[in-house]
């Protein structure tokens, strides 16, 4: 696994996106480049960089496929937070990448358990994900796969941990009881199965979250430790989310990536 350690969360958002413009411009043109996309605060700053990049003409999006990993169950998709209205407003709105290649859970699906069966069924039918990103809440979960989620676990509908719905009432003036209570995510193996996965984590809080994905054994009581055993994962972090890492591993990972 790699570990990128930036000074800031500019500097973390410019790497990550020069990956994603990288990855997309190098790929095979002959089949469609496939792209696992995070909802939350920290791809923000990487979609900014991505739409800046597109305006620029330094990538297009017509050739790329993209599943997001998870939306709240319930939740209309014109709401705010909803994770479409997410998507749109930071991403979608911004580029060039087809309607109908855009792939998010409806998560007011009549039959939840088969909305999550065609979403696999969608991923493997184009090959699989050739990138996934993600982000980690500061408990390690993944997507919407809460501590103790099956490593081996696919597309479900999970129920939200109330640390979770605290952590996420900012987005819901404050209020955790407004947090809708379920999600439809994908599962550890679904993001495990793509060819590179990267995670950007950073600031103060996600530090003991970035100190297990790290330092921890691999377990399932934190999600996020899964990343340690697949063949292309990258964690690209802020300086601020290093402060529980030894600072022998701090300078083990800057020693090997400085070039
Ligand atoms: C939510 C999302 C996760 C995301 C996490 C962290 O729970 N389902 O995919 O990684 O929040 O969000 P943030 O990046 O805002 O810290």
């Amino acid at each position: 696994m790699r570990v990128i350690i930036k000074p800031d969360y500019d500097a973390l958002s410019a790497f990550a996106a020069e990956r994603v413009i990288e990855k997309i411009n190098s790929a095979d043109k002959s089949r469609p480049f496939v792209l696992g996309l995070p909802t939350g605060s920290s791809p923000i700053g990487m979609y900014k960089k991505l739409v800046e990049a597109y305006k620029e003409g330094r990538v297009s999006f017509k050739n790329v496929i993209t599943f997001n990993m998870d939306e709240y169950v319930g939740l209309p998709e014109s709401h705010p937070e909803s994770y479409h209205s997410f998507m749109h407003h930071n991403l979608f709105d911004h580029i060039d990448c087809p309607a109908e290649n855009i792939h998010i859970l409806n998560g007011n699906a009549a039959d939840l358990d088969a909305e999550c069966a065609a979403y696999e069924e969608a991923i493997k039918a184009v090959g699989g994900i050739d990138l996934f990103i993600g982000g980690i809440g500061p408990d390690g979960h993944i997507a919407f796969n809460e501590p103790f989620s099956s490593f081996q676990s696919r597309t479900r509908i999970k129920t939200l941990t109330t640390d979770t719905r605290i952590a996420n009432a900012r987005f819901f003036d404050g209020d955790p009881s407004k947090v809708p209570a379920c999600a439809l995510t994908v599962g550890v193996a679904t993001v495990m199965d793509a060819r590179e996965v990267m995670i950007l984590v950073n600031g103060h809080n996600k530090a003991r979250a970035l100190h297990e994905a790290v330092e921890g054994a691999i377990s399932q009581e934190w999600p996020i430790t899964s990343l340690q055993t697949h063949r292309k994962g990258m964690i690209v972090c802020d300086d601020a989310a290093t402060i529980e890492l030894k600072v022998g591993t701090y300078r083990y990972f800057k020693d090997i990536e400085k070039m």
